[in-house]
């Protein structure tokens, strides 16, 4: 059979990124243009900088992408690019640069669902990995415990109410005058505290095990370093990360294994960039090594946003016939479910 060459174009939150990859899984170029320092400055992302940031780098990071890959344009069998969701002005740029790329070459287009695209960034990692397994997604964005039963087909089971697990971490970050993106830094910093330390709440959402709160842990750790200031005493960060972080991936780990149960499923895959968490990696393999089940966790390049992901999505997609067309428009708030 004939390769599959797909060109993937990934430009939705704070990193321009283009891959080229073959048959979905064996990647030839994975480029990252990342903005963070400059966001950095801001404390977060700042949407107009983003877009502006995205339209100076797509055109040399896709032809690096080419480059490394060691192919030209005329090698690409298809153009994959996220539409949503994310960033409309920084999702705008990507799919326009895309569309113009499918137009000028007469390729086809395909619109890939970011979140699609985080859970596909396994098929990467593990060469042998096929459905159904459950998935659990936590990202900037996004906290979603999902049933694969097929290449982009799934059933939600579970999502978070309020705050997203980053989002969460991010914020807690925030409070601890850690520098942005607060995830990494409260990962390292729990791991010289104490995970015990402090009791924050496990919030459990009413008539709805599988569905996730983090509003309240995140309140509570406010609440607790205000009461530490307003007596006086200095708050110990590092327990307070280490309590955080092994409250959160206590509810994750939790309703993850029992879904696998529930489900009669024996594998277990992470996605998005909070699976690039030490913490929640240890606790679910000590989870899932008690329960006889295989978990799957992309490498941590992979887990944050980078293109390699769109392209292997898009190739499943690209396989089943789906073609977008030029009439593909950026979706800001894309649900799961509606690619
Ligand atoms: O998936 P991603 O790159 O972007 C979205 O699609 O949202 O996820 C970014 C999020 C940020 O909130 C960042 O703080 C978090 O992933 N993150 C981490 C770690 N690395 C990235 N959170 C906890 N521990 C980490 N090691
Ligand atoms: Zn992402």
């Amino acid at each position: 059979m004939k390769d599959i060459t797909i060109l993937g174009i990934e430009s939705s939150c704070d990193e321009t990124a283009a891959a080229v990859v073959v048959n979905g899984r064996d990647v030839r170029s994975n480029i990252i243009s990342s903005q963070i320092d400059i966001h950095r400055m801001y404390g977060g992302v700042v949407p107009e900088i983003a877009s502006r940031k995205h339209i100076e780098n797509i055109d040399p990071v896709v032809r690096q992408a080419l480059e490394t890959a060691g192919m030209t344009f005329n090698d690409i069998d298809a153009i994959a690019v996220t539409y949503g969701p994310g960033l409309v002005g920084a999702l705008l740029v990507g799919v326009a640069h895309a569309k113009a790329l499918a137009y000028a070459l007469n390729k086809p287009l395909i619109g890939v669902h970011h979140i699609e695209g985080h859970i596909s960034a396994n098929f990467i990692q593990y060469k042998e990995l096929e459905p159904p397994f459950i998935c659990m997604v936590v990202s900037g964005g996004h906290t979603h415990l999902i049933k694969m039963t097929g290449y982009g087909e799934y059933e939600i089971i579970g999502k978070t109410r309020d705050d997203a697990a980053g989002e969460a971490f991010d914020k807690v970050a925030r409070a601890l005058e850690l520098e942005y993106p607060g995830g990494p830094k409260i990962d390292k910093l729990a791991k010289t505290g104490d995970p015990h330390a402090i009791e924050f709440p496990r919030a459990k959402v009413e008539n709805a095990y599988y569905d996730f709160s983090f509003s309240g842990v995140k309140s509570a750790v406010l609440n607790y370093i205000n009461s530490c200031r307003m007596k006086g005493v200095e708050p110990d960060k590092a327990d307070i990360a280490a309590s955080f972080q092994n409250c959160l991936v206590d509810s994750i780990v939790t309703r993850t294994i029992a879904a696998a149960k529930e489900y009669g499923l024996s594998k277990v895959a992470l996605a998005g960039g909070v699976a690039a968490n030490s913490g929640l990696r240890e606790g679910m393999k000590n989870a899932c090594d008690k329960e006889n089940i295989e978990l799957y966790y992309p490498a941590p390049v992979l887990c944050t946003d980078n293109a390699a992901m769109i392209a292997c999505a898009g190739y499943y997609e690209y396989i089943k016939g789906k073609r977008s067309g030029l009439s593909l428009n950026a979706v800001p708030n894309l649900k799961l479910g509606e690619a």
